[in-house]
């Protein structure tokens, strides 16, 4: 059985005060009331404070992205271990905006997912295709050609993996519940193509313009077991209803 899991990517938004508005109205709305791994990535400076208000909860803490290194001259980056540090138990690798604006590689996301599992974190590792490539017929293909080159030589134990389609993110344009079933039951094979049976207890979870409004029919679909939430993951009361998703 694969529990649910449900993460908020805050990418570069909100100051110490903003977050602790979050949590003050977020926390009383989820408490005790939902079966799903509820995960949140606030940007670096917050990841101290919030591993202190969250104590006690059952919210995960996560990173948005994680330099390979383990220390050194390398100005501006954060090492694994320093998320460990913070208390983060997952870290977000191979973002398309990491992998558009910063340039990240196929190797360089491999290289961060080996770094992070060494020093104990668990994986939440995106992979997804441009509208380009989706209208060009491709999006099995780059599907799997992230899957095995950000995949090389990663054993599965604590790895989600997330399909974020390109064109879905910030766009308001939600993938149809067809369209992430297909992906999420291919990717599904792929896993199961490298790791055997096992894999069928990953969690693939779906990104890109998640809603209150379609967060229950994306649950519904029989591979998608969680979502990745940028947007309506900033507002404590949206997030809360996406967190209690109604199953069907
Ligand atoms: P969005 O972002 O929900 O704002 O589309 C999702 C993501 O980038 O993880």
């Amino acid at each position: 059985m694969r529990k649910p899991f449900i993460a908020a990517n805050w990418k570069m938004n909100k100051t110490l005060s903003e977050m602790k508005d979050f949590f003050t109205v977020f926390i009383p709305l989820t408490v005790n009331k939902s079966n799903a791994d509820i995960v949140i990535a606030p940007p670096f400076t917050l990841l101290n404070p919030a591993s202190e208000i969250i104590k006690g909860t059952k919210i995960i803490l996560a990173a948005q992205d994680v330099f390979y290194e383990e220390k050194g001259a390398y100005t501006g980056e954060i090492s694994p271990l320093m998320l460990v540090d913070t208390g983060c138990q997952y870290v977000i690798i191979g973002h398309s905006e990491r992998r558009q604006y910063f340039g990240e590689t196929d190797e360089i996301v491999n290289k961060k997912i080996i770094a992070s599992k060494k020093a104990g974190l668990g994986i939440i590792f995106c992979i997804g295709e441009s509208l380009q490539e989706r209208e060009a017929g491709r999006t099995f293909e780059v599907l799997q050609k992230e899957i095995q080159k950000g995949l090389n030589e990663i054993e599965p134990s604590k790895l989600v993996i997330a399909y974020e389609p390109i064109w879905a993110i910030g766009t308001g344009k939600t993938a149809t519940t067809e369209q992430a079933q297909e992906a999420h039951s291919f990717i599904r094979k792929q896993l199961i193509k490298l790791y055997g049976n096992i894999a069928s207890e990953l969690c693939i979870i779906y990104g890109g313009s998640v809603t209150p409004e379609n967060i229950d029919s994306l649950m519904a679909c029989e591979d998608v077991d969680g979502v990745l939430v940028g947007g309506a993951s900033l507002k404590p009361e949206s997030f809360a209803r996406i967190v209690d998703f109604k199953q069907s």
